[in-house]
């Protein structure tokens, strides 16, 4: 077999945290103090996440973000350069500090997650514009919620006037987006919680899911693909509905999985790779990601997902 070796050109616009992750035997009640039994620091941030997964697979990343002019900013910033990412649109402001997100891991690898925005917060449409020529090169741009929704709405209106795929991957969970944002999306890309808060409907099972996945798909976007966590994913376009399993996997740290796979995905649509065959692909790889414990840190190396890339 033939391995793929093209670098698609993926653009990333949003948010870098400071994950500061500690392993608890259950999640904490409301008033409760618990004992963990590990600590882990290290890099994350929804787009940064995406980002990075991408840059391991092998893709030429660009980065469009705002850091805090602090240690964790330097440091999100060497981060990005160790592993090939362009940081020519990585702004720094003194108004605010670097994102963090304290974050508690179960032992059944579940978590929870409080997001500090910080600095992403200030990250602004000319910061966006500053980078078209980016924009407007790339195979793929991928965007989030973890940044305000003007600079989202601005990177999504220079790729779609430059004919780019679009992932728009709606997290963290908002309960409205401007209708414009699905009619820019390519891919728009929720998970079960993101979608019951955008749609209205609870997702106990496959057919829910594609209902609402169908919900979703008639506001605009070109097509739907719903992460079911470890049910796997519903790919949803005017054409077709179709569920991919998940691989049966322990997890250990499911922190991450989803940019995990939103990074993958690029990635694979970057390539050329039919949207079905990528979601498929996508999924194998960010199953791989909840095996290890951390966000960045778990996430497989292309030499790890070789198989995958043929
Ligand atoms: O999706 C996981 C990410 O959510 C973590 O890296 C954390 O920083 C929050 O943004």
């Amino acid at each position: 077999m033939k391995s793929i070796n093209r670098k698609p050109n993926i653009t990333v616009v949003g948010a870098c945290n400071i994950d500061l992750v500690s392993y608890v035997p259950r999640l904490p009640a409301a008033g409760e103090t618990l004992h963990g039994s590990r600590f882990h620091m290290g890099f994350g941030g929804k787009g940064a996440n995406q980002a990075v997964m991408a840059a391991k697979l092998g893709a030429q990343v660009t980065m469009i973000t705002k850091l805090g002019s602090d240690v964790f900013g330097e440091n999100t910033l060497k981060n990005f350069e160790s592993l090939g990412i362009s940081t020519k649109h990585v702004h720094f402001t003194e108004q605010a500090f670097s994102g963090v997100a304290p974050i508690a891991v179960d032992s059944s690898g579940q978590n929870s997650i409080i997001i500090v925005t910080g600095a992403n917060d200030l990250l602004t449409p000319e910061d966006v514009a500053a980078a078209q020529p980016e924009i407007a090169a790339a195979d793929v741009l991928v965007c989030q919620l973890e940044i305000p929704i003007e600079p989202n709405l601005a990177a999504l209106r220079l790729a779609r006037a430059a004919g780019v795929t679009t992932i728009f991957n709606p997290a963290p969970a908002k309960p409205e987006l401007p209708e414009e944002v699905y009619r820019l999306s390519s891919v728009f890309c929720p998970n079960e919680t993101e979608t019951q808060l955008l749609t209205g409907r609870a997702i106990r099972s496959l057919e829910d899911a594609e209902s609402a996945a169908r919900v979703l798909l008639s506001r605009g976007p070109d097509s739907v693909i719903l992460t079911l966590g470890d049910r796997g994913s519903m790919v949803v376009t005017q054409d077709q509905a179709r569920h991919i399993p998940a691989k049966a996997v322990k997890a250990l740290d499911s922190t991450g999985a989803g940019d995990a796979y939103v990074g993958s995905l690029a990635y694979l649509l970057g390539l050329g790779l039919p949207l079905l065959d990528a979601a498929q692909r996508a999924g194998s790889i960010a199953s791989l990601s909840v095996l290890k414990s951390g966000t960045q840190s778990s996430f497989p190396s292309r030499e790890e997902v070789k198989d995958l890339l043929d």
